[in-house]
């Protein structure tokens, strides 16, 4: 288990009402988990700036009868298939199936390998979630 240290923050007025406007919105159970939240996404997003090693996923929306659409989908999952953890295809109907795919690698490579996906004709919505390690 990781060691937690305590300190005291500093903040204006306006700051910390701000700051429990978030604790509140979130439903988090205190500052602590706020700050943590905030610190994190900061972290994880200059980790992506940077080209750090992170993690993410795609998440597909599109219809499996367009079978061109399928196959490029598979030849640019195999061309990056270092990157990939885990698929998961879901039936959401008759016409539309939603994808989720898990990546872990070097930052820009889950950016070029997300533009592909999300780029390939036919597809009806495409998303990458950016998270950390
Ligand atoms: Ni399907």
């Amino acid at each position: 288990m990781k060691k937690i240290k305590r300190f005291g923050v500093s903040l204006e007025d306006e700051l910390l009402a701000g700051l429990d406007i978030l604790v509140k919105k979130h439903k988090f159970p205190n500052r602590s988990q706020a700050i943590r939240f905030l610190v994190k996404n900061n972290l994880v997003e200059e980790a992506w700036q940077e080209n750090k090693l992170v993690a993410g996923c795609i998440i597909l929306i599109y219809d499996h009868h367009k079978r061109d659409l399928v196959n490029k989908l598979l030849d640019i999952q195999h061309d990056f298939s270092h990157l990939i953890l885990a698929s998961q295809h879901v039936h959401l109907g008759h016409h539309n199936c939603l994808e989720t795919i898990s990546l872990r690698g070097n930052a820009f490579e889950l950016k070029k390998i997300s533009d592909k996906l999300i780029a390939v004709k036919g597809i009806k919505h495409g998303k990458l979630v950016m998270t950390g390690i």
